[in-house]
């Protein structure tokens, strides 16, 4: 029988050779052994900086995904490097069995800045979003004496909240929920950005306790509501008693140009969901705001999570908005989106039908005669840029906050002189 060493990793002269596996036997591992729920472009990456990524292969790319608007911060920003090795060696892990001080610290950070009373940090987005649902369940029963079980939430059709039982429930993508069911009773979908079925929908149910909404709709291909929807949604909540939940997993942080996507008109949600950005990509880190009357519906045994607000992760998300904050990427977001908007929107109908997004959330629909999205971000990734589309022809440009605009620029210059190719 071999020794247990070479029977988990091989033997020496196997693992040697390994550590030299070519793009394509890594690509076939990969595939070998893990799950086929996703499928990654052709490209294994090795190294980040900034808006830029390397392969194994040592090629360097320009990042238009920023792993799908987490990494704003840019790839290993060194201060969020510096704080992650700082508390790994320190403090990582307590559980919420006992105190630490990043908790606390990153909670008077958020509220102060962000303006609730009190911050839930979760690990991903899409736990932050059940919590939000539970907190708000809560609240339909104890607060405003829903009776038992019959809680209803309201979600917009087209939504993405995540994978989890409870998200694919609210989804409206066969993708997502197809033979996954049972779903979760009493989700109910209206169309987005449409305000009277909103208001026909409260005044028809009194067992409403929230609508969950994201302000810019990302997975459904950078979907922008009419300007007025924002507030109209906060005027008919109030008015109907119903709690908002803004799911600003992707939209939040600066992204849009903004540092929530709801200061575009000013509003303020119930509830709000953070994820995504909440850590520059290093660590998981999501969580909710919320006002006390509301946070508090959770009383102590009500929830909870492993992970869920270590001291590791409180400190990389301190940090990671702190980066944020001082380095104005907001306003990097807002002047640059303007750019690519300007260069993008010249591109005539028989190459892009349209242009939609905010700040550098940004998505272009491509012309279904000239090219898949797919084979596009192909030969993008042979050309230098990395992104993929959402929904087949919308190619995502959502590169890192800190991109310089040259490099936004070199970038968009790739992406044009692609799509002309096919003509
Ligand atoms: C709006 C929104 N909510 C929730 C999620 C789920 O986040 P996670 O993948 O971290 O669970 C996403 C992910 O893309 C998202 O865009």
């Amino acid at each position: 029988m071999q020794p247990v060493r070479s029977r988990i990793f091989g033997s020496s002269k196997e693992l040697s050779r390994r550590r030299f596996l070519s793009t394509q036997e890594l690509i076939d591992r990969d595939d070998k052994y893990g799950g086929r729920h996703f499928k990654p472009l052709p490209v294994v990456l090795a190294k980040g900086d900034g808006a830029h990524l390397w392969d194994v292969e040592g090629k360097r790319y320009l990042d238009f995904l920023a792993g799908f608007s987490t990494v704003n911060q840019g790839h290993c920003h060194p201060r969020l490097v510096k704080v992650m090795r700082e508390q790994a060696g320190k403090l990582a892990h307590t559980s919420r069995a006992f105190y630490s001080e990043p908790h606390g610290e990153l909670g008077e950070y958020l509220t102060k800045l962000l303006g609730w009373d009190r911050f839930l940090p979760m690990n991903t987005g899409v736990e932050a979003g059940d919590t939000a649902i539970k907190v708000a369940r809560r609240w339909g029963y104890r607060i405003k004496r829903i009776p038992t079980n019959q809680a209803t939430v309201i979600f917009a059709e087209r939504n993405f909240c995540g994978r989890s039982i409870a998200a694919l429930s609210a989804s409206t993508d066969p993708n997502c929920y197809t033979d996954f069911g049972p779903y979760v009773p009493r989700f109910d979908k209206i169309p987005f950005n449409d305000l009277n079925a909103l208001e026909r929908k409260f005044k028809e149910d009194p067992t409403i306790c929230a609508f969950m909404v994201e302000p810019i709709q990302g997975e459904a291909g950078v979907v922008v509501p009419n300007d007025g929807y924002l507030k109209g949604v906060r005027d008919l909540c109030t008015k109907y008693n119903v709690l908002w939940i803004a799911d600003e997993v992707q939209t939040g942080l600066c992204r849009t140009g903004k540092r929530l996507a709801v200061d575009h008109e000013n509003q303020r949600p119930d509830i709000l969901i953070l994820g995504k950005a909440l850590s520059g990509g290093v660590y998981p880190v999501s969580g909710i705001l919320a006002d006390e009357q509301i946070m508090l519906c959770l009383e102590t045994g009500s929830h909870g999570s492993t992970f869920g607000g270590s001291p590791l992760g409180n400190k990389v998300a301190l940090e990671a908005v702190k980066i944020l904050e001082e380095e104005n990427l907001a306003e990097n977001a807002r002047k640059l989106g303007d750019i690519v908007r300007q260069e993008l929107e010249k591109l005539p109908k028989d190459i892009a039908t349209e242009f939609r997004g905010r700040g550098l959330l940004t998505g272009l629909v491509i012309n279904k005669d000239l090219a898949e999205g797919w084979d596009i971000c192909l030969k993008l990734k042979e050309a230098g840029l990395l992104t993929r589309p959402a929904h087949g022809q919308i190619l995502r440009i959502s590169p890192p906050l800190v991109i310089t605009e040259e490099q936004l620029r070199e970038g968009l210059n790739i992406l044009t002189t692609v799509l002309r190719s096919y003509k």
